[in-house]
């Protein structure tokens, strides 16, 4: 009955009627015509009323969250369901070690919230345990280990977003989860290369070693792979809600382990951390709301300025060259302000009623040159003296229209390496997304200056921009993890939507890259773009490079007038799976 990047045969046969999705005028229409049809419009109404579509990076995972669904479950459920399972089984991406970011939208109300489950600093962080005794940054403390870890956002977020927007105990939502580390699974290849690429640093900590190397060795394809430890941790979650993990056992685990390793943590840090609601930014773009992430994601604000810049050009009219052209200059805008303005709201003051101004755009609009590259160097800012990654994104939209866009994160493949004692809970490294080093790149090239100092308690600034685009007629839920590529693959989903494209070809479209630093355009290896619209743009004063590695994007989209649900996976990715479902 389902089938993968397809829309479920119930919603293919709705795609001849307008159903509950369409405005009331076509659904006084419809009733007509259900009158005339009789039972066969019917069938159709109810096939095309409750399906729901999930798409991730694991197929274990979109089960997960189907499974949640099915026993009654919201969207926000089953994000939950989705996001713990990803932790079991897909640990290089994301994790209870680490933090998330979501936009959650109720359908009952049309309420958008935000909801903020991002690391935060443990309170001794120190620049110094970031440098070398030369003065230099030190790569090693700042991904590796435990002064690499943030005080980790997801459990907390979780059971938030279960308690407030859920419709089923927390405990529910974590059962498959629970079950895939208990009874096992078998690893994706994705996992299998990231184990051997961090080999090395898996084996400097014992705990790492005994998760990633059962027996002493490495896993194989088809192996059982099975994580007890970790089952028992989301056992005490799901008992005790966030005091399992933030107080009690498996907080002094924790922070033993952490200790011992030469971290900072304490119990204090654990339990000071709070998820926070925020509320999301919200823009106005070619008849579409656009609804994503406020600080201390940067993504949302770089998407709401490059869009405020693009807004009233033609863009369809213009040459690829010259379409190109407006979009890295766009992003190199956007890109300079990220690095000299974004960090944590709850530090930092932050001009953002200029930044999502569309006056503040006209101002940049007028400065890109029609013909030629803008350099980087000749805007003020922050100055640069500048690694494998991961992350995970999950789209949700269940029956009743209620959606998740979640982002969630360890930082780069396997976090920290840093498994916590008998835990089984693998630790991000995001303290390298703060500016550890004022003016020196992060492992995304990113740079940044005293708005994202690392200061205890706060939130190191992120990409992660999970959205909506809300038109009247069509929605898609989207996002990506590709570090700072994040906010530019986003960008570019979110007017392939607008320009009509449908999921599969939004995660299937060639990528384009700038932000400000280094001053150079990636364009993904492979695309299609012509040799002579290169030849252009070099001519325009464009460095080119090509790209290998880009992120990993699942998108629903939902087309309210046929009552369509589509869910794609990234096809750069085959563990993935978008799926779409008749949900009872
Ligand atoms: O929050 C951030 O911006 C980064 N920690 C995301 C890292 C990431 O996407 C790695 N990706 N492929």
């Amino acid at each position: 009955m389902t089938a993968r990047n397809t829309p479920h045969d119930g919603a293919e046969t709705a795609r001849r009627l307008p159903a509950s999705g369409a405005p009331r005028w076509r659904r006084t229409l419809l009733a007509l015509v259900i009158g005339s049809f009789g039972v066969l419009a019917q069938a159709q109404d109810t096939a095309a009323t409750k399906t729901a579509a999930i798409a991730s990076a694991n197929a274990l995972a979109t089960e997960a969250g189907f499974e949640v669904l099915s026993r009654g479950g919201n969207a926000v459920d089953a994000a939950i369901a989705v996001g713990t399972a990803l932790s079991v089984v897909q640990p290089e991406g994301s994790g209870m070690g680490g933090g998330f970011l979501a936009v959650i939208h109720d359908a009952a109300t049309g309420k958008n919230t935000f909801i903020d489950a991002r690391e935060m600093a443990p309170q001794a962080v120190s620049e110094k345990d970031y440098l070398k005794a030369d003065g230099t940054p030190n790569r090693d403390t700042s991904l590796n280990g435990p002064l690499a870890a943030g005080i980790p956002g997801m459990p907390a977020g979780l059971a938030y977003m279960a308690g407030k927007y859920g419709k089923l105990p927390l405990a529910e939502s974590l059962r498959p989860a629970i079950r895939l580390a208990e009874q096992g699974f078998r690893p994706s290849g994705a996992l299998l290369r990231s184990i051997e690429h961090k080999a090395d640093v898996l084996r400097r900590y014992p705990a790492s070693a005994a998760k990633f190397f059962p027996g002493g060795k490495a896993p194989q394809a088809g192996d059982l792979f099975r994580d007890p430890d970790q089952a028992r941790t989301l056992k005490a979650l799901a008992e005790k809600g966030a005091d399992g993990f933030y107080k009690g056992a498996v907080a002094k685990e924790l922070v033993k382990s952490v200790r011992a390793a030469g971290g900072t943590w304490t119990l204090a840090d654990l339990a000071a951390y709070r998820a926070k609601e925020r509320q999301p930014i919200v823009l106005d773009y070619a008849g579409y709301k656009v609804i994503t992430a406020p600080p201390p994601s940067s993504g949302g604000v770089a998407v709401a300025e490059m869009l405020n810049i693009l807004a009233p050009l033609d863009l369809k009219s213009m040459d690829e060259a010259h379409r190109i052209h407006y979009l890295v200059e766009a992003m190199r805008r956007a890109f300079r302000d990220h690095n000299e303005y974004l960090g944590d709201p709850d530090f930092v003051k932050m001009p953002l009623d200029m930044l999502l101004s569309p006056y503040y755009a006209d101002g940049l609009r007028q400065s890109i040159l029609p013909d030629q590259a803008t350099k980087s160097a000749w805007l003020p800012s922050v100055q640069a003296k500048a690694p494998g990654m991961h992350t995970t994104h999950y789209s949700v939209i269940d029956k009743d229209g209620n959606m998740v866009s979640m982002t969630a994160t360890v930082n780069t493949t396997l976090g920290s390496s840093f498994v916590a004692g008998r835990t089984g809970i693998l630790l991000n490294n995001e303290m390298d997304d703060f500016a550890l080093v004022s003016g020196q790149p992060n492992a995304f090239g990113l740079i940044g200056g005293s708005a994202n100092a690392p200061v205890g308690g706060k939130r190191m600034l992120s990409s992660m921009t999970p959205s909506f685009v809300i038109g009247k007629d069509r929605l898609a839920v989207i996002g990506s993890p590709g570090g700072s590529t994040i906010i530019t693959q986003v960008f570019g989903a979110i007017l392939a939507f607008i320009d009509g494209k449908d999921a599969g070809q939004i995660t299937a479209q060639k990528r384009i890259h700038h932000q400000f630093l280094p001053d150079r355009v990636d364009i993904e290896k492979g695309s299609d773009i012509p040799a002579d619209v290169l030849a252009k743009l070099k001519a325009m004063g464009y460095e080119i490079n090509d790209r290998e590695s880009w992120g990993n994007m699942n998108v629903v989209v939902w087309d309210k007038v046929t009552n369509v649900k589509t869910a794609a996976s990234d096809p750069r990715n085959p563990d993935g799976l978008g799926k779409v479902e008749a949900m009872h």
